[in-house]
């Protein structure tokens, strides 16, 4: 509809329009003008005319949600000693709610070298809710979410990066808007089915997207700097694409089975582009305890290549940022720092929301007043 509109405004009505609508409207890449760092076209080719072949394999491992007492298990379980070929701590993806968080968890996370980013204040299950959101109420669900995890955790406001609307339900142009107005750096809620055989790389919103858009409203406008991360789907057993791997329904229950499951979905990336493998899922899909044994292998699979890297999503942004061959990958990054303050106390905060209690484990020496909220970050 809305794509339609401008589409009969720009051929009909250009001068009747304001200037700050069709000004904004994005155009064609011009590969010329667009330019690493800050500027890349939407492609299925490695950035800088690098070989596939000759680039870094990254896998993205990701997890949704609350990050607390009911999945943190499953994180160490699977983590905790592996290393990259450079010897790095391999590096993970938590895109966290606020509720049922425990803010200790998530210093000591980033204190290993992983990454926290936004998945909303209020993860409110209503997916109209997410589509009509204005840039004004995804600031106070995104944005001041950042101030809350920044204070409660203890982790500098900068190393929150990256963003993920619930239910992949993106709204539009509105909330690329919110994102380049505000610190972060990426978004890793737009779904691709088209770009699978040939994975789309990430790319800036500077010029038009060539990504088709199953979920949510995708943007029309130029966003200059800010990057997509495209959740390339995988397949099911039955052919039909998914961006969640718990949202796939046909997949096998023998472990050696799931583990060829995901092989195969690895190697679409692998054997092709290599743009980057998601591996995108809840750690509720682990309670099924085949699943968590097949994952656990996955990774020693992939630990057994000498150039697959499973790095955060802002390490695979630093590497869009400026990108290198595998070889100087090798020698030359940088092994993810890890810069959380202090927790010198995991203090447990009891607060009410509405009538209920949530338990609130934090990094500060003091609980909030209330419980934080959309409008009310810091519980003041
Ligand atoms: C919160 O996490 C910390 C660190 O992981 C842990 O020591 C503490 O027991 C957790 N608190 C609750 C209430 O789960
Ligand atoms: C979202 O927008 C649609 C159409 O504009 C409207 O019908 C619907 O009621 C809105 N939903 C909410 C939750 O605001
Ligand atoms: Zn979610």
């Amino acid at each position: 509809m809305l794509k339609l509109y401008i589409f009969l405004c720009i051929s009909v009505c250009a001068s009747a329009v304001p200037k700050f609508f069709t000004n904004n409207l994005a155009k064609p890449c011009d590969r010329e003008a667009c330019k690493l760092p800050d500027c890349l076209c939407a492609a299925t080719s490695p950035p800088n005319g690098l070989q596939p072949t000759n680039i870094p394999q990254f896998v993205l491992l990701t997890f949704d949600d609350a990050l607390g007492i009911q999945n943190s298990h499953y994180y160490i379980d699977a983590f905790n000693g592996r290393n990259n070929p450079n010897k790095c701590p391999i590096s993970t993806t938590y895109f966290i709610s606020h509720e049922y968080t425990n803010y200790s968890t998530v210093n000591e996370f980033v204190s290993k070298g992983h990454e926290i980013a936004s998945h909303s204040i209020s993860h409110t299950a209503n997916t109209d809710y997410w589509n009509n959101l204005s840039v004004n109420e995804l600031n106070l669900e995104f944005v001041d979410h950042i101030k809350l995890i920044s204070k409660f955790a203890n982790i500098p406001e900068s190393s929150i990066k990256g963003a993920r609307v619930p239910f992949l339900q993106i709204p539009g142009d509105n909330y690329y808007q919110m994102i380049e107005d505000s610190t972060f750096v990426y978004d890793c809620s737009w779904p691709t089915q088209v770009y699978m055989n040939s994975g789309l790389f990430p790319y800036t919103l500077d010029y038009a997207s060539i990504q088709d858009c199953p979920i949510g409203k995708c943007p029309l406008n130029s966003h200059p700097g800010v990057w997509v991360i495209p959740m390339v789907d995988w397949m099911d057993l039955s052919g039909t694409p998914c961006a969640m791997v718990d949202a796939c329904q046909n997949v096998p229950t023998d472990t050696q089975q799931i583990l060829n499951f995901m092989k195969t979905n690895f190697h679409r990336h692998y054997d092709s582009s290599r743009s980057p493998f998601g591996f995108y899922v809840h750690a509720s899909w682990f309670s099924i305890k085949e699943r968590f044994d097949a994952y656990k292998l996955f990774l020693d699979y992939l630990g057994e290549f000498d150039d697959v890297y499973m790095v955060s999503a802002s390490m695979v942004i630093d590497w869009m940022k400026n990108p290198v061959s595998k070889e100087e990958y090798l020698t030359n990054a940088k092994c993810s720092s890890g810069n959380a303050g202090p927790c010198r106390v995991s203090k447990t905060c009891y607060l009410k929301k509405g009538e209920e209690e949530r338990v609130m484990p934090v990094c500060t020496d003091v609980c909030p007043n209330v419980y934080p909220w959309v409008g009310n970050p810091l519980g003041n």
